[in-house]
């Protein structure tokens, strides 16, 4: 089974092609990426417009590339998913109306899928996991704990209340004057840096359930930076070390929680997905985590971490085999919620 997948919800345009085998195990035929960082930085963010316009340059011959790089044509594909939220509605919708119009066109089944169900089912194509499995999710937009279930059945154990940890890393990153996106500039920067000079607060630790908070720690490098300042590099190093290694330590406790949550049907392992699951010092916590407590973990590898067509393409085909397609009328949703019990209308952050 074949699946070509489209995702544009957000800076990256991506195609990708994807096959399952007799035994259901998945492959990457095809996996292009196209970031849109240079278009964004000079604003420091992700600019709506630029972004739709971005897409719309870039998916046909995108799309195009993956199928050749895949070895395959529109012929060879068993149906087709594109991402129809959450995320940026001009977007979603060039990708989303894209996916329709190919399927429409080739007669083959279309998959309306989750931006975020595709970072959540992404390891089980690179690692197999099996269900049930808690997966921590963090990226610009989100930071939640989710028991996964199964395809489609997904329980949020917890969320943040009010940044991403992505964000925190970007809006830390750009208070102390390093560019866009700035999770990967923070991480740089903390390797040269001392994570014990400054004591930043563990927001959320030790609370039962399992929810985070990121904008007092946020704050805290600000106030911080402001009391020192003018900063050196090495200040912003130690800056940056400080504010990862409270990061990391949230992290792992907020993860500990929920596991305290899940004791009556543990988990079969622990996986973390979204951008912010690039950063090495993260990778390491969750490591220690697994460890100590005996539990399998399993991180996409890094390019998998962040926006791609390929998760979009394998959560189209774990969904298309068990017989889920939809409709040529399926809107695009600029929030979606993955566990179906919230109400879709809800605007907090999730
Ligand atoms: O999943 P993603 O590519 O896009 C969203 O759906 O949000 O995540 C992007 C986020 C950005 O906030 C970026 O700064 C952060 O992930 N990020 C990192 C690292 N690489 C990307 N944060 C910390 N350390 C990194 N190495
Ligand atoms: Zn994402």
């Amino acid at each position: 089974m074949r699946v070509l997948g489209i995702e544009s919800t957000c800076d990256e345009t991506a195609a990708a092609v994807v096959e399952a085998d007799a035994a259901g195990r998945g492959k990457i035929l095809s996996n292009a990426v196209l970031s849109q960082i240079a278009e964004h930085a000079a604003y420091g963010g992700v600019v709506p417009e630029i972004a739709a316009r971005a897409h719309i340059d870039a998916l046909d011959p995108l799309i195009r590339r993956a199928l050749d790089e895949a070895g395959c044509t529109l012929a060879d594909i068993d149906a087709v998913a594109a991402a129809a939220g959450p995320g940026l509605i001009g977007g979603v919708m060039i990708g989303l109306t894209m996916g329709k119009a190919i399927a429409l066109a080739t007669k083959k089944p279309f998959v309306a899928v989750n931006h975020l169900e595709g970072h959540a089912l992404t390891p089980r194509l690179t690692d197999g996991v099996e269900f049930p499995y808690l997966l921590l999710l963090v990226s610009g937009g989100h930071s939640q704990l989710i028991s996964v279930e199964g395809v489609g059945e997904y329980r949020r154990l917890g969320s943040t209340v009010d940044d991403a940890l992505g964000e925190a890393f970007d809006k830390a990153a750009k208070l102390l004057g390093l560019p866009y996106p700035g999770g990967p500039q923070v991480e740089k920067a903390a390797a040269l840096g001392d994570p014990e000079r400054f004591e930043f607060p563990r927001p959320m630790a030790g609370r039962r359930n399992p929810d985070f908070s990121f904008s007092g720690l946020k704050t805290a490098v600000r106030l911080e930076a402001e009391k020192i300042a003018p900063l050196t590099d090495q200040d912003v190093f130690d800056l940056c070390a400080s504010f990862q290694a409270a990061a990391v330590d949230v992290i792992v406790d907020r993860c500990r929680a929920a596991l305290r949550l899940l004791a009556e049907k543990p988990p079969t392992a622990l996986v973390a997905a979204g951008g912010v699951a690039a950063n090495g010092a993260i990778r390491r916590g969750l490591a220690r985590l697994c460890l100590e407590s005996g539990l399998q973990l399993a991180l996409p590898p890094i390019g998998l971490c962040s926006d791609n067509g390929a998760m979009i393409a394998w959560a189209g085909l774990e969904r298309f085999r068990l017989g889920f397609v939809d409709g040529m009328d399926f809107a695009a949703r600029p929030r979606w919620p993955l566990d179906s019990r919230q109400d879709p209308r809800w605007h907090g952050k999730a």
